[in-house]
């Protein structure tokens, strides 16, 4: 995370962290240069509008350069990155995100989505929708500090989608629902998927029949990854092609896929019983 590269504008510190941009994110002071995405223009205008109305969970962007990267301000905090620490796996951070999600989705839901924008459906909600949802909130774009989540970075798969769906993505990385030996892979603990996924429900305060609907939808979701990394291992992604053999192919897919779908009732249960 710390490596430096000295360059043009002096010497800046390589940020690690996602898969997509590896290598190619830096941070000097407080500014964070990166590859722009294509909506990044969109994108930089609804971060704005987001922090005008007062939503502090966020980068501001500073400038889009015409070089195709892009400069946003550095979030001070922790990132929790593979191998995740044990904090990242609390009811109180998964707590966090949860309330941190719905202020940015009740936030995002007064400004209107430009729909000139070319967003990209890779992570998308199929069915569309009229709010900006993050579409990837893993623990890698999720800056801690204090102990609770403080702000979402790495908008670039952001796209116009139904609020429940960018939930239903936040769940597969941080209940995690995943099958035991799948989340033994990734999480330093493997907590119960069931009492978890409630625990997100209630700090985001979802609705009975939303909840009815979110096991689902979190199906639907981890199907929108498989095709993802589909998508990138079909393009000769190097990075994505050795982290897929790395965490077991399409068997681990195929062995995650079955459990969510066995398990979907007892989510449901999980989530309805007793409501508060
Ligand atoms: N604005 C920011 N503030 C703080 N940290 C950041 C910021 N942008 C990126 N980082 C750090 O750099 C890492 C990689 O950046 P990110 O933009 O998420 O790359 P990628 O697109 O490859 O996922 C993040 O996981 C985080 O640790
Ligand atoms: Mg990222």
């Amino acid at each position: 995370m710390t490596t430096e590269r000295a360059d043009g504008g002096g010497t800046a510190e390589v940020l690690a962290g996602g898969l997509a941009n590896a290598g190619a994110v830096f941070r000097r002071g407080d500014v964070v240069d990166r590859p722009a995405p294509p909506t990044a223009r969109a994108l930089h205008a609804h971060l704005r509008e987001l922090a005008e109305r007062g939503f502090t969970g966020a980068p501001a962007p500073v400038r889009l350069a015409g070089d195709g990267r892009e400069q946003l301000t550095f979030v001070p905090g922790e990132v929790a990155l593979p191998p995740f620490p044990a904090w990242v796996m609390t009811d109180d951070a998964l707590a966090s995100v949860g309330r941190l999600l719905r202020r940015l989705h009740d936030t995002a839901a007064l400004i209107p989505v430009d729909r000139a924008a070319d967003w990209p459906r890779e992570l998308a909600d199929p069915e569309g929708g009229t709010l900006l949802c993050h579409n990837d909130i893993c623990p890698e774009n999720v800056v801690f500090r204090s102990g609770r989540a403080a702000a979402f970075i790495d908008f670039d798969l952001a796209a116009p989608g139904r609020p429940l769906w960018d939930v239903a993505m936040t769940a597969r990385y941080w209940v995690p629902v995943l099958d035991p030996a799948t989340a033994a892979v990734h999480y330093p603990t493997a907590p119960d998927p069931f009492p978890r996924l409630r625990v997100l429900a209630d700090a985001y305060g979802l609705s009975p029949e939303d909840r009815a609907a979110l096991p689902a939808l979190v199906e639907q979701a981890t199907a929108a990854g498989r095709a993802f990394v589909t998508a990138r291992l079909a393009a000769g992604d190097p990075v994505y092609t050795a982290a897929h053999a790395k965490l077991g192919g399409w068997q681990r897919w195929d062995r995650l896929q079955s459990w969510q779908t066995a398990n979907r009732e007892r989510f449901v249960a999980a989530l309805l019983t007793e409501m508060p």
